[in-house]
């Protein structure tokens, strides 16, 4: 999978957090690919999980301040993925779920960061206006 720009929602901070995310993600990809041994793919998978948790907290942050309607379940899908990453290392220390992870990942993020966050953005524009910004390239 490659970063393209119709990825972008047209919040440039969330813009650009969510190409990192992605930037981790071909990480872990990469790592894969080469197939290497399960501490080092459990390496990038943990700095996934902090970038992570660190994009979730400021998306969360944006969306209260601006009294976003549907933010509780927006919240919910966040914590679910933080439990889902968290299962992913358990099994990760078991050597059991290599294959699983890239798909998992590209699955979250086309599912959730191309829906979901795409649903919250144009009422953050509207009411932080200040946000509105596409990110260079
Ligand atoms: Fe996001
Ligand atoms: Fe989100």
């Amino acid at each position: 999978m490659k970063w393209d720009s119709s990825f972008a929602i047209g919040i440039e901070t969330i813009d650009g957090q969510h190409k990192k995310i992605f930037e981790h993600l071909l990480a872990i990809e990469n790592s894969v690919a080469k197939r290497d041994p399960w501490h080092i793919l459990q390496f990038f998978l943990a700095q996934l999980k902090e970038y992570v948790k660190f994009h979730l907290a400021v998306e969360e942050a944006l969306l209260e301040i601006v009294g976003y309607p549907d933010q509780a379940d927006h919240v919910e899908s966040h914590t679910m993925l933080i439990d889902q990453i968290a299962k992913l290392e358990q099994q990760l220390q078991k050597q059991t779920a290599n294959e699983h992870l890239v798909g998992f990942f590209e699955n979250w993020f086309i599912g959730h960061v191309l829906s979901r966050d795409r649903e919250y953005a144009a009422y953050v524009k509207r009411k932080l206006p200040v946000l509105s910004g596409k990110m260079a390239a």
